[in-house]
């Protein structure tokens, strides 16, 4: 390789020693020269050994690797990053309730910070010994000793090197002798080239240009469209002879692969359907036929000033039907007309879903059967922010973070989420709430599979005293306490 640069072609240089290396044929010599060569005061020393001998490292002088203390920063640094990392994401920048837990740093963060501690230590722990070790070194001038190879069978080589600050070329030959060594050489530059064979060169960029190819496959398919099925590398269980919800059918006569439950089915302990509790409204005060085909009332309040401009006037508010409000019947008359079949059927399965901004009209309670007590408006407040404050907003003025987002994108599909403190929202009847909470309204969906009718009366309670909270008087103040506010002033 020497001839294409012509620098070189002039008188090749001398080699240059690097230093003297001696061979022993046991550990104890080697520990005796290695214990001479220190006392001597070199520290630019190593040794060559077949199996790791006990005590060489304190007899060549070796002082303690300062790479714990090293990963102990790193590892410090990880467990910081991470901390930092999850109390700014989720105290700060984005402060998103997830199952309720509180913001910032919690015991959910402990993995994380656990895993980060861990990569930092360990990836400093690998690089930083490698780079305290000068690796990786490809060549070493020692190997250009032919006894050298012998290192990893059954001899032991003692090394002094020439950078060594009280290297002196004589001295060592001589210090190296005294402790009779089975050979004594001196070690020469490796006069081989140091560049790389062209083969090599060649065959590494191939290397590196075939590594890129599938980082430009990945790259085409993210940038490019195609409208061809994707590739099934793997089938897995992806292609098998079975229906999936919402699939068509020739077994049923309907068509549908999803079956509807037989009419009447009851799961065991959910006959509830008799219970104010579990409805919201009581069933003994409406006849049978009217709580299947419950007459629909506009939930469209025209005095209510309802700042969402996409909800759009309901088709039931004009019709005659939505004027016509059912008055509770009178308790005597409905003893007689109580349905007479124990198992009434919840509305909504069998009346059509309400149209949007029409519920039906049914004899509410107005009671909370729930105690208005600090334990349920505790329950209440938190599973109000799991499940409402998303869309809703922390104070119910149906600006939670979902509804935000879903403004900013402006679709007009959207239905922004009713905010609490609209009149009509405020005079409706504790049990017509638990209502929209069960069944969900319009474009609201049904909570009555994530709340217990307990959490969702809670809830109730909770959405009472938010509307409360935005709408009191001076009456609500305690008398004790109507002297303070004025001093507040
Ligand atoms: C995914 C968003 C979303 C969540 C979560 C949500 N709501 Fe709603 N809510 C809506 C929308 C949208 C409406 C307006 C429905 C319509 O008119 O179509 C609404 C309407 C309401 C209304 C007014 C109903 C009426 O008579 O007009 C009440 C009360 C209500 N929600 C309570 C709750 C409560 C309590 C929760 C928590 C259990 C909750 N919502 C969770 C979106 C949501």
């Amino acid at each position: 390789m020497s001839e294409h640069k012509p620098r070189k072609t002039s008188e090749p240089k001398p080699p240059r020693s690097t230093g003297w290396v001696a061979e022993f044929s046991n550990e104890h010599a080697l520990l005796e020269a290695a214990r001479k060569v220190r006392d001597s005061g070199y520290t630019k020393t190593d040794a060559f050994t077949p199996f790791p001998v006990h005590g060489i490292d304190e007899a060549l002088g070796i002082k303690p690797t300062i790479l714990p203390f090293i990963v102990l920063c790193a590892g410090t640094t990880g467990l910081l990053t991470a901390l930092l990392m999850q109390w700014w994401m989720n105290g700060v920048d984005y402060k998103y309730i997830i199952s309720g837990k509180p913001f910032g740093i919690t015991p959910a963060s402990i993995p994380v910070s656990f895993e980060l501690t861990i990569l930092f230590s360990a990836f400093t722990s690998v690089l930083g010994m490698l780079a305290l070790n000068g690796l990786p070194r490809l060549s070493n001038p020692i190997f250009t000793n032919p006894r050298f190879d012998r290192a990893t069978d059954d001899r032991f080589f003692l090394y002094v090197d020439a950078g060594d600050r009280y290297y002196n070329r004589e001295s060592v030959k001589e210090l190296l002798s005294s402790a009779h060594p089975e050979s004594l050489d001196e070690v020469m530059e490796d006069p081989s080239p140091t560049t790389l064979p062209r083969p090599i060169w060649l065959g590494s960029l191939l290397l590196v240009l075939a590594g890129l190819i599938p980082a430009m496959i990945v790259l085409n398919m993210r940038a490019g469209f195609s409208d061809l099925p994707r590739w099934h590398v793997f089938f897995d269980m992806d292609f098998q002879p079975k229906k999936k919800p919402q699939q068509t059918t020739t077994i049923f006569a309907d068509g549908r692969t999803m079956r509807p439950q037989v009419e009447g089915t009851i799961a065991r302990g959910q006959l509830t359907e008799q219970d104010p509790f579990y409805l919201g409204w009581d069933p003994s005060k409406v006849t049978l036929a009217e709580v299947r085909n419950p007459i629909l009332v506009s939930t469209q309040d025209p005095a209510a000033q309802d700042p969402a401009p996409a909800q759009d006037p309901a088709p039931a508010a004009d019709s005659p039907k939505s004027e016509v409000v059912v008055e509770t019947k009178p308790a005597d008359a409905a003893t007689e007309q109580k349905p007479a079949d124990p198992v009434a059927v919840p509305p909504a399965q069998t009346a059509a879903a309400p149209a949007a901004g029409a519920v039906p009209n049914l004899p509410w309670i107005d009671r909370l059967p729930i105690a208005a007590d600090e334990e349920h408006m505790k329950l209440g407040r938190t599973k109000y922010e799991i499940y409402c404050s998303t869309c809703h907003g922390y104070s119910g003025f149906g600006d939670g973070l979902v509804a935000q987002r879903a403004a900013s994108l402006l679709q007009d599909t959207w239905t922004p989420p009713s905010s609490l403190h609209l009149d009509r929202v405020q005079k409706q009847p504790v049990g017509q709430i638990f209502h929209t909470i069960s069944k969900g309204q319009g474009k609201m969906a049904s909570y009555a599979s994530s709340l217990t009718p307990k959490e969702r009366w809670a809830i109730v309670l909770y959405v009472k005293a938010l509307q409360r909270s935005r709408n009191a008087t001076i009456e609500d103040v305690p008398v004790e306490d109507r002297s303070k506010l004025s001093e507040a002033k």
